[in-house]
């Protein structure tokens, strides 16, 4: 007869936040246009966005939140990618079938960041959306002595998880681990997460222009679910 360890404990991962990565999106050539296009269009005060959000300071222009509705087949495609990559994160995540997956329909805000020296993204989250993304065109140059350089950060919904730590907390593994979560973005990397997530984008230094598409999703289809 098997008897259980009453000494084993039972262990409930709680409070994770899912953040999904996808690398090398897109081709060098498909991104370089990209960056092309994006810079000159930030030459042009006309294509701003009208109200910029008071996070990000003047050396981050933010263009028009219309990026995924222009005509332009390279923009349909980063579309593509953009919102195929959040489609199959919202299947492996809701474990849903394909029968339902094919009712879910995704509405979309995007836009993008021409990041200049000292420029930097205040934290903040993304409210009246399920997902946000980020997509990174060209991570601008790197800082050899700051690692932090430009990282898109971020921070711990659990307030105060590392307000005191001793050797009783010191080193908790996988989802149990505390303090900010930073990404050093590389060129074609896409970033998803869930839109409640307070995060930055850290103080860029650097030469070359940082470039980013950023993108809020709501979904519709699949809303019949109870409480
Ligand atoms: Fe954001």
């Amino acid at each position: 007869m098997s008897q259980q360890d009453p000494f084993k404990p039972e262990i409930r991962a709680a409070f994770a936040s899912p953040l999904v990565r996808y690398r090398g999106l897109m081709s060098d050539q498909e991104r370089e246009t990209l960056r092309e296009m994006f810079i000159r269009e930030a030459s042009d005060p006309a294509r701003g966005n009208a109200v910029l959000p008071g996070t990000v300071t003047r050396e981050v222009f933010e263009s028009e939140w219309d990026l995924f509705e222009r005509d332009e087949p390279l923009l349909q495609r980063l579309r593509e990618y953009c919102l195929g990559g959040t489609l199959r994160a919202i299947r492996d995540i809701n474990r849903y079938s394909q029968e339902q997956m094919a009712q879910v329909r995704l509405r979309a805000q995007a836009w993008f960041h021409v990041t200049r020296g000292a420029g930097f993204a205040a934290p903040h989250n993304h409210p009246m959306a399920s997902w946000s993304g980020v997509f990174c065109v060209d991570p601008g140059d790197r800082d050899s002595e700051f690692q932090h350089n430009g990282v898109l950060r971020f921070f711990d919904p659990r307030t105060g998880s590392n307000m005191y730590m001793d050797a009783g907390n010191a080193q908790p593994q996988g989802v149990f681990a505390v303090g900010s979560q930073n990404f050093v973005l590389e060129s074609g990397d896409l970033i998803l997460f869930p839109s409640y997530l307070l995060h930055e984008a850290a103080p860029y230094f650097g030469e070359r222009e940082r470039i980013t598409v950023a993108f809020n999703v709501q979904t519709q289809g699949l809303v019949d679910f109870h409480l």
